[in-house]
């Protein structure tokens, strides 16, 4: 079959961290924006030639025991020991098994969101997909409420929750999870050795306290086979975003894709000033040198994959 074009050059990418806004211009909400069934499902095949949603969206109990040693794959040298309560926390079916969805939305953490009125769109799709426990209530209208899997970088736990240095903390987070009511928590405990406490304090606390919640934990080999799938189509990513990860699993189990608050860029299409997330005070220069991130890359590919119809951007207000 055809290719699907999603970076025309060929050159290696530059990161440019200059604004780029003005480049994306993407046309307001639902102007002109068609479907395109057929690229959808051939981008659906051509990613399962590099993972499986269903199985690498989490390692599952048969495959683990306590004890065994984990490489982390990021830090080669530095290994884990799989302790009991991650093995009590490891599904024992995937999450995502036999699952298909009409509509699903992946909504980042861009502050392109607020003031968005985004809330009630979003909240109508089959499945939504959010990234690092970003809050919802306080931001409901902008974002919306609905929660079908959240991911969790340990990162955050330092980040939002202060490395849980004392009770109200712990409760604060205690809480966030239980606002979760069943639904998937995606955390990469296998990624980087610097997350190890951090995963071991939440899987300690859901099970200590019963929270109810659906735990995954992704496969070894699900990002460098994201990041092989993008490598392939001439996206030269260094190590794929939550978002784009996020979307390169989605394309397994949902048929159409809408993707709301991806703008890694300081100014909107108007020039007013974005947040890099709409709920804390992080600043852009965080993911320039010190992250192997390379958003703006990402975005430029998903804005292809928009312009041909495999997906759906949303960069500005909703209906
Ligand atoms: N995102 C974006 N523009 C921003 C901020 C985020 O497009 N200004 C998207 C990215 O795809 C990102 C996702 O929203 O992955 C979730 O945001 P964040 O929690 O910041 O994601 P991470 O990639 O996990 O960031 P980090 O590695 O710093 O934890």
């Amino acid at each position: 079959g055809a290719e699907v074009v999603i970076n025309g050059s060929s050159s290696p990418a530059v990161v440019d961290r200059s604004n780029e806004s003005i480049k994306h211009n993407i046309q307001p909400a639902s102007a002109k924006w068609r479907h395109n069934q057929t690229l959808s499902l051939r981008i659906r095949k051509q990613i399962l030639k590099f993972l499986d949603a269903e199985k690498d969206i989490s390692v599952l109990k048969g495959t683990l025991k306590p004890g065994d040693i984990i490489h982390y794959i990021f830090d080669r040298d530095s290994t884990m020991n799989v302790s009991q309560n991650l093995y009590d926390l490891l599904p024992r079916t995937s999450p995502l098994k036999n699952k298909h969805f009409r509509t699903c939305a992946i909504v980042g953490n861009s502050g392109v969101l607020l003031n968005s009125g985004c809330g009630q769109e979003i909240d109508t799709h089959s499945f939504v997909i959010r990234c690092n426990l970003a809050p919802v209530q306080e931001y409901a209208r902008d974002v919306g409420l609905k929660t079908d899997l959240v991911t969790m970088n340990p990162s955050v736990i330092q980040r939002a929750f202060e490395d849980l240095v004392n009770a109200t903390w712990r409760e604060k987070l205690l809480q966030r999870l239980h606002s979760l009511n069943g639904s998937i928590l995606w955390i990469p405990a296998f990624m980087a050795r610097g997350g190890k406490e951090r995963v071991e304090w939440v899987n300690e606390l859901i099970l200590k306290h019963r929270v109810n919640v659906r735990t995954a934990y992704p496969s070894l080999r699900l990002l460098h086979a994201v990041r092989g799938y993008w490598l392939t189509n001439k996206v030269h990513i260094k190590r794929p975003t939550t978002g784009l990860l996020m979307y390169t699993l989605a394309t397994r189990f949902c048929n159409q894709i809408f993707l709301y608050g991806f703008w890694p860029f300081p100014l909107d299409q108007n020039q007013n000033p974005v947040k890099y997330h709409y709920y804390d005070s992080l600043k852009y220069g965080y993911t320039s040198q010190a992250s192997p991130h390379t958003m703006p890359l990402e975005f430029k590919a998903l804005k292809s994959l928009h312009e041909q119809g495999a997906l759906k951007l949303t960069v500005g207000q909703c209906d």
